[in-house]
């Protein structure tokens, strides 16, 4: 099983998230050259400075290490970047990793701009990089792959976070959708759910208070931050694997970072594709073992 990432290169929207480091960091010790995306240009120059100190696999020379500043939210964010992957050669892995919590509490209560600049960073903007980075993607012979990071409400209601959750559920039904249309291009599309991981996002939910949040989210952040961590080095573990060989074929899917025996998909790759696992789908009785006559 190919897990080197030597000679490949990935942008990672998000780079200096708690997620998005996990993720670059594991991305270099696995051998990638990285393209590190984000609003502030002195995070990035730290993230940078701290992977370059770090071991990597797969040759002696360094890979690279180009930081982007900028901002998703501009209207030209997205050419931006497709300039600079285009001024560099080309891409192996998108990862889509950027996002924002969005408004908390119940709808009518949430401010109808922030509800909507949510679908736009959280769906709009990663669908957009998938459209203008697709014709860059596959260096070498090599597959192209796209990770689209979901996130909670992607696969069942998520109350007093509908923005959020309608975005993840739709980044996941598009995954599902382009991976379709991309298999001609030879590229794998795939969605994680990383679990529930200590950052600015968990933290945004317990500063919103068990009153907006509900009481289950709120102890759940709770839970998070004061735990041990390491969700967020799974998830990174997993995103490695999709950008590698080890999962060519393996596409169209929403792989569960903590749950789901995704180092073994290898050699499923045909069971998979032949079926609905890990995807969302309509449930109807008979799933439930009731027949219900009309
Ligand atoms: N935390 C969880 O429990 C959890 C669970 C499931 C899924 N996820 C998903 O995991 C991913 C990473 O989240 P995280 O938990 O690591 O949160 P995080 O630390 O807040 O990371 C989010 C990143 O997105 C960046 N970002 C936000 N708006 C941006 C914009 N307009 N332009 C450029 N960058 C922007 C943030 O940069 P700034 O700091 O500059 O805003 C930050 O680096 C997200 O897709 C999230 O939905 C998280």
């Amino acid at each position: 099983m190919n897990t080197s990432l030597a000679g490949h290169r990935a942008l990672v929207t998000g780079a200096y998230g708690t997620l998005g480091t996990a993720i670059c960091r594991r991305l270099r010790a696995d051998g990638a050259s990285l393209l590190l995306v984000g609003r502030s240009a002195s995070r990035l120059d730290a993230l940078a400075a701290t992977l370059a100190a770090e071991p990597f696999a797969g040759g002696v020379s360094p890979p690279g290490l180009e930081t982007v500043a900028v901002d998703l939210a501009a209207t030209n964010a997205v050419e931006t970047l497709a300039a600079v992957v285009a001024a560099a050669g080309g891409l192996d892995l998108l990862v889509n990793n950027a996002a924002i919590q969005g408004p908390i509490g119940p709808l009518w209560e949430n401010d109808w701009e922030a509800w909507q600049e949510t679908i736009r960073l959280d769906l709009l903007v990663p669908v957009a990089l998938c459209r203008a980075l697709v014709g860059q993607l596959g260096r070498d012979g090599r597959r192209g792959k796209i990770v689209n990071i979901s996130g909670g409400g992607a696969t069942g209601p998520r109350p007093n976070f509908s923005a959020y959750g309608v975005a993840k559920a739709a980044l996941v039904r598009f995954t599902e959708t382009f991976a379709h249309e991309a298999r001609e291009r030879n590229i794998d599309v795939n969605a994680i759910a990383p679990g529930v991981i200590a950052s600015q996002m968990t933290q945004a939910i317990l500063a919103a208070g068990q009153d907006r949040a509900g009481n289950t989210e709120a102890a759940t952040a709770q839970k998070a931050l004061s735990g041990d961590g390491g969700a967020e080095t799974k998830a990174a573990a997993l995103v490695s694997w999709l950008a590698s060989a080890a999962s060519d074929g393996v596409s169209g899917r929403l792989l569960a970072a903590l749950w789901d025996p995704w180092s073994t998909l290898d050699q499923r790759v045909e069971e998979l594709a032949a079926s609905d696992i890990y995807t969302l789908r309509r449930i109807v009785p008979e799933d439930r073992g009731r027949h219900w006559e009309s």
